[in-house]
């Protein structure tokens, strides 16, 4: 069934402030505008549809079906205009059809759509490895291998990890959010909705306490590695462990920054006992936090570093970057798969980093970040309901607690989202507990457009 776009959206369109004819996509109003309730009509008919077509653990986090997309708006079928605050999880980090983006792949598109590059390879594919060893943090010779999803390279990362150690324990980290594969849920922390039911899980997995500055009682970041650590070495032993796998910043746990000196602890721990430091930047990379990637704002260079999301544009590509002595192990056919490293995927993704580079994004993000914590950290003044505003550039989150006794508030959080999805803005919760809401907007958003989202968070935080 066609997307029939409601007026004015299929009349040509003037942008007011955005940036979107360099990144960001299509040349929409960058506006808020509300026609029907949310969901409309047309929305609501197509979620009954989906219902009965689509299996019912694939949810829906605001109730409107996409039309259209760019620059800081998302447009429904029902022609309402809504501000995005979520970047479909962190990835049009560019914006939505960013205009290299298209270019690159509509040119492919005319040329092949796939060979398999474990069968026949081709440029872009190594384009893109040159482009991740070059941008990814150290100086060290290099390799890389893609894939298709992020869960899909944590997997891989931790088979390489596995095969040049030879040693098959891996610890992940409490709050961390690694995938819905096999090998991931079991590096996942939450039970629901990603492992609820979903067992049994791969063995040879083990969770370490993490550094939590809001719920850590004050420990450093010293000494939460220290804590981290010491556990490891009693309960698993580093003669038995081949990676630790970590999240810089954790995503899906509740964007939870460590306290300074954890990260680099870990790192030298691991870089001392003979164990593989996997730093999963799915989520962190690509600007995303202010710097192309977040590991170089908590000084650690990884060993692996596992990168999705935000590499291109929205086509699906993930990727393991790392240490050529450690990607070379694995032995010839070892790693790949069918789509690993698509054409399309892979031209999108030199488009992708190109507009990174070009447009300076990483600026960009920090300049988000500014507003968020100006307008955010006035919250937290106001509302002893605010218990935490943090995060980095563009990836910053507020943590809900019950005043009284700090205990996480997940009702009021689902609450406001609630709300806030009403008025006409795209934002996303998450945390362990269910009581963080996160601002991932595409760094292709104009500046008006991300303050009239936070005051519509706040109008729903002060009503709730
Ligand atoms: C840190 C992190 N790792 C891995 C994944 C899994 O990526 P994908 O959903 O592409 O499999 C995600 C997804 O949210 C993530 O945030």
């Amino acid at each position: 069934m066609p997307c029939v776009l409601a007026s004015p959206y299929d009349a040509p369109m003037t942008i007011v402030d955005t940036p979107a004819t360099v990144i960001g996509g299509p040349a929409l109003p960058q506006e808020r505008r509300l026609v029907t309730p949310i969901p409309g009509p047309e929305s609501r008919k197509r979620m009954e549809r989906k219902s009965q077509a689509v299996a019912a653990g694939v949810g829906a986090t605001v109730p409107v079906f996409a039309a259209a997309a760019g620059g800081g708006v998302l447009v429904d079928v029902d022609g309402n205009s809504l501000i995005d605050f979520g970047s479909g999880i962190a990835v049009t980090g560019v914006g939505n059809s960013a205009p290299r983006v298209v270019e690159a792949v509509t040119a492919q598109l005319a040329k092949f759509t796939h060979t398999c590059f474990t069968v026949a390879p081709y440029d872009s594919y190594v384009d893109v490895a040159e482009a991740l060893n070059r941008l990814t943090p150290g100086d060290h010779a290099k390799r890389s291998a893609l894939f298709n999803s992020g869960a899909e390279a944590v997997e891989n990362a931790v088979k390489i990890a596995r095969h040049y150690t030879g040693k098959q324990a891996v610890v992940a980290f409490d709050h961390a959010y690694h995938g819905r594969t096999n090998l991931t849920m079991g590096l996942t922390a939450k039970n629901q909705p990603y492992k609820n039911g979903f067992g049994p899980f791969a063995p040879e997995i083990y969770r370490a306490p993490l550094s939590y500055p809001l719920r850590d009682g004050g420990l450093s970041g010293a000494e939460a590695a220290k804590r981290a650590i010491s556990m490891i070495e009693k309960q698993i032993g580093a003669s038995n462990l081949a990676a630790l796998i970590i999240e810089p910043i954790q995503g899906e746990g509740g964007f939870i920054v460590p306290a300074d000196g954890f990260l680099p602890a870990l790192a030298d721990w691991a870089a001392a006992n003979g164990v593989v430091f996997i730093v999963d930047e799915v989520q962190t990379g690509f600007a995303r936090t202010g710097t192309m990637f977040a590991s170089e704002q908590f000084g650690i260079v990884p060993d692996l570093i596992v990168t999705a999301k935000g590499i291109a544009g929205g086509l699906p590509l993930s990727a393991v970057t790392g240490r050529a002595e450690i990607m070379d192990a694995p032995q010839l056919g070892g790693l790949g798969g069918t789509y690993g490293g698509n054409p399309l995927a892979c031209v999108a993704a030199l488009a992708t980093i190109e507009t990174y580079e070009t447009e300076n994004l990483a600026e960009r993000a920090r300049e988000i970040g500014e507003i968020l914590f100006e307008k955010l950290g006035a919250l937290r003044d106001a509302d002893p309901r605010v218990a935490e505003v943090r995060g980095r550039g563009a990836m910053v989150a507020i943590e809900l607690v019950d005043p009284e006794t700090g205990e996480p508030d997940a009702a009021l959080t689902s609450a406001v989202a609630a709300a806030v999805h009403a008025a006409g803005v795209v934002l996303l919760t998450c945390g362990t507990y269910g009581n963080v809401i996160r601002f991932l907007p595409p760094l292709s958003i104009p500046d008006h457009l991300l303050v009239e989202g936070l005051d519509v968070v706040a109008e729903a935080l002060a009503n709730a």
